[in-house]
């Protein structure tokens, strides 16, 4: 056991988490037969192929373009999955299409874009709902399902507001979803994450705006206004809306849960170095359209409120409500919100109700690869207005840059790595290889300590962690394989095809023992 995972590990045996007083011992990835762990650990790989721990496997369920009914296609580069159960081994998964690879939907490699290349990337990315059934050899798309669509970079979406946004009430489209979550009515979240690499960024509606990665403003004049928001989607019909109340910013995720009143708490990250923690608790039990927006600050503790009839700071700075949701970052700071290293996924423990939230990196700041915070709300009630931080783990050591997680129904933390596509294999991440997918089991003789149960194709991260209803699959995201790609011939993944082909983002179906029947407790 190293000095990071002792330290860790004593941290852990503080918490609140039940877990037999024995320090586990020193893990050794080549003889494992005395850990008795239903998987065999993985070392670090650099290979170009999705490999699992023994003990574990894999299978598609869906990739980038796949025609999933007559008229759509799966978009691209999938990230986050939710698992919405309809009845006997069905559901609805919806999956976000995050960002395009220009290179891969229409072969451009630089210069001024045509808007027939803008078009096809608006048509990617988005999201895509798809009916999924478990057959006898697992999961598989029902094709041509009336459940089957699209909501994209064209799709028009209303926004949830008092008043127009930059001139409408209606935004065109979706895009840069990263993750998201699931409401207590089995609505889906996605988040709209990067969005000024779409259509610019400006300070104010009045200023000009700021020229964006992926060119769509030179096409649209849509207003960057209509973006950086928590979309809610109905899963049966599609229906989406923008929920303004929870404020706009870089939103990683948006994971929520019961306060002990009923109402509903949502957690949400803004990924960008140096940017907040929010809570957002809705005024009633089946509906985030109304209710108040905090942002943490973390050393004291304490949530504080972003409405603004309640703060004069506010008052002055802004000219409404509306005003100071579209400019949430800026008001979070005017009140002294706690700047964090890229707050990234939210995930919260099933039976101690803490909140697990990993801070990815902070490159400027010399903290390359980030950690996992742990905040424990007063009375356990997620509508508290105070609450504990620590950390939970380092990255460093058995991992770098930890973003998605999911908790399996023992308890056991499932997370995967995100180290950026240009600096992996690079220092100081060379160690790491290409991304993972980590186990860290909270119960039994080896709580706190992490085994690698996944290693990603090359470029690509493992994302959208998420179990089916019967807890038997884990679905994973295979996002962005080839990436650094710099044109067709030269391409640095043909994961999943093989055989000199075009990587392609993909869905992912992960069953094994670990999964269904868990550790000894
Ligand atoms: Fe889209 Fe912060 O990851
Ligand atoms: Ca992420
Ligand atoms: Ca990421």
């Amino acid at each position: 056991m190293n000095k990071h995972n002792r330290r860790d590990f004593l941290a852990f045996m503080t918490s609140s988490v039940a877990a037999p007083l024995v320090l586990p011992g020193c893990v050794s990835q080549t003889g494992t037969d005395h850990l008795d762990l239903p998987f065999t650990p993985l070392n670090f790989s650099a290979k170009d192929d999705l490999i699992m721990a023994k003990g574990l496997s894999y299978k598609l369920l869906i990739s980038d373009g796949d025609e999933i009914s007559s008229k759509d296609k799966f978009g691209c580069n999938n990230d986050y999955t939710a698992f919405i159960p309809l009845k006997n081994d069905e559901a609805i998964m919806w999956v976000n299409h995050e960002y395009p690879n220009p290179l891969f939907i229409s072969g451009y490699t630089g210069g001024t874009k045509t808007k027939e290349m803008v078009d096809l990337e608006r048509y990617a990315c988005g999201g895509s709902l798809i009916h999924i059934k478990k057959m006898a050899n697992g999961w598989a798309l029902v094709k041509n399902s009336s459940y089957n669509r699209r909501v994209s970079g064209e799709t028009k979406i209303p926004m949830v507001t008092p008043r127009d946004i930059a001139g409408s009430k209606i935004a065109e489209g979706t895009f840069a979803n990263c993750a998201g979550g699931v409401t207590p009515w089995q609505t889906v979240l996605t988040c709209e994450e990067n969005y000024h690499s779409f259509y610019g960024e400006r300070a104010r509606e009045d200023k000009p705006i700021k020229a964006s990665r992926h060119q769509w403003e030179k096409f649209y004049n849509n207003p960057p206004e209509h973006y950086g928001w928590v979309v809610e989607v109905n899963p049966k019909t599609g229906e989406s809306k923008k929920l303004t109340g929870l404020g706009r910013c870089a939103h990683e995720c948006a994971t929520c849960i019961r306060t002990n009143d009923g109402r509903v708490a949502v957690y949400t990250g803004d990924d960008k170095n140096n940017e907040f923690l929010y809570k957002f608790i809705s005024d009633e039990k089946n509906s985030l359209e109304k209710g108040e927006l905090f942002v943490a600050d973390i050393p004291n503790g304490k949530w504080m409120s972003l409405d603004i009839k309640k703060n004069k700071k506010l008052q002055e700075a802004f000219k409404d409500q509306t005003d100071v949701l579209i400019h949430a970052r800026e008001a979070g700071k005017l009140l002294g919100a706690t700047p964090l290293d890229r707050p990234e996924d939210i995930e919260i423990h099933p039976a101690t109700g803490d909140v697990f939230v990993t801070l990815t990196n902070n490159k400027p700041a010399g903290r390359y690869h980030g950690k996992i915070l742990k905040i424990t709300e007063s009375g356990k009630d997620h509508g508290a207005m105070s609450f504990k931080a620590s950390d939970f783990k380092l990255g460093g050591d058995d991992f770098s840059c930890p973003d998605n997680m999911v908790f399996d129904k023992q308890g056991n933390l499932w997370l995967a790595s995100d180290i950026s596509g240009g600096a992996m294999g690079k220092a100081p991440y060379e160690k790491f290889k290409n991304n993972g997918l980590f186990f860290i089991p909270m119960v039994g003789k080896h709580a706190g300590t992490v085994f690698q149960v996944a290693s990603a194709p090359k470029d690509a991260e493992l994302t959208g962690l998420t179990f089916s209803e019967d807890g038997e699959t884990l679905f994973v995201s295979v996002q962005h394989p080839g990436e650094e790609s710099k044109s067709l011939d030269k391409l640095t993944s043909h994961w999943p095809l093989g055989n000199g082909q075009m990587p392609k983002s993909s869905v992912v179906q992960i069953t094994g023992d670990l999964i269904s029947k868990g550790i000894k407790a």
